[in-house]
């Protein structure tokens, strides 16, 4: 395995046993970065450890483990776990989300708090620890959504809690900007994964392709140079941005 940007660097991948996490998490260690695999269901572990197991295999670095983000104290063991397994922590990346897509009118208390829970507070609590536990020269980035931009129906409780991330960003950008810590949001649009299909229908798909430059839905591995950019010593200068990638859904 090369060790050429990212050796000496500790990561932190919130969500990384499947698709994009996954993908961002193997990136980093096959660049030389150590890398803690994060997951929250029973159901991802076997799926996380092995990710791990494969970084481990292949000369890297890396371990699998679970929190469940939407309570402070756990985001508060998962940075404590990392730091002592690799000494200091470098680089956050925050996956973690979920979606409900529903009409205003439709939306229940519960599901209003649950996508609130993980979308928002969870998110502020993982850039909180990373901004206070990070190392000078640090790397901050959170997955949004390009719906950020878009006028549409359905949508809204799950852009809505969102949204909150870009103005965290900003701020924290500012507070820790000073130890060369760089702090941003990627927003895709919709991406060819099972988070996507989850909530679409044929024709709803068949109408997202179309707003793409040419048919098609976005790949994890669209997302993975730019956000590795993000994440890497030679990015000074891009922070407190919320960067849209998305195949021409939407701009702004
Ligand atoms: N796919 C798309 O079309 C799309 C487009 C734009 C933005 N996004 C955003 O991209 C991110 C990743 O999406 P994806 O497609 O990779 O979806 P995904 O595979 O479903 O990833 C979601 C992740 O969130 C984690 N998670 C859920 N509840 C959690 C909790 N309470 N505590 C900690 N982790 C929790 C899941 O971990 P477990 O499985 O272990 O529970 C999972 O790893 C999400 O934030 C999503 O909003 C997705």
């Amino acid at each position: 395995m090369s060790q050429t940007n990212f050796a000496g660097q500790a990561a932190l991948v919130v969500g990384a046993s499947r698709n994009m996490g996954r993908a961002f998490a193997e990136a980093l260690a096959a660049d030389g970065a150590a890398v803690a695999i994060h997951y929250n269901s029973d159901s991802s572990r076997a799926d996380a450890e092995q990710i791990a197991a494969g970084i481990n295999a292949a000369g890297g670095q890396a371990f699998a483990v679970q929190a469940d983000v939407t309570k402070v104290t756990e985001v508060r063991r998962l940075f404590d776990t990392v730091e002592q397994r690799f000494g200091h922590l470098d680089i956050l990346i925050n996956t973690a989300g979920m979606m409900v897509k529903k009409p205003v009118t439709e939306v229940s208390e519960e599901e209003f708090d649950a996508i609130f829970a993980l979308n928002t507070k969870a998110a502020f609590f993982c850039l909180q620890e990373a901004g206070r536990r990070l190392r000078d020269n640090g790397r901050i980035v959170s997955v949004g959504t390009s719906l950020l931009a878009a006028t549409t129906g359905y949508y809204g409780v799950y852009a809505g809690s969102k949204a909150p991330l870009e103005d965290f960003t900003r701020a924290l950008a500012k507070e820790v900007g000073h130890r060369g810590i760089t702090v941003n949001v990627v927003a895709p649009g919709p991406m060819d994964t099972a988070f996507f299909y989850s909530v679409e229908t044929s024709e709803t798909v068949a109408y997202l392709k179309r707003a793409s430059i040419n048919g098609e839905l976005g790949q994890v591995a669209d997302l993975v140079p730019l956000v590795k950019h993000l994440v890497s010593p030679e990015n000074r200068w891009t922070t407190a941005q919320t960067l849209f990638i998305n195949g021409g859904f939407v701009s702004r």
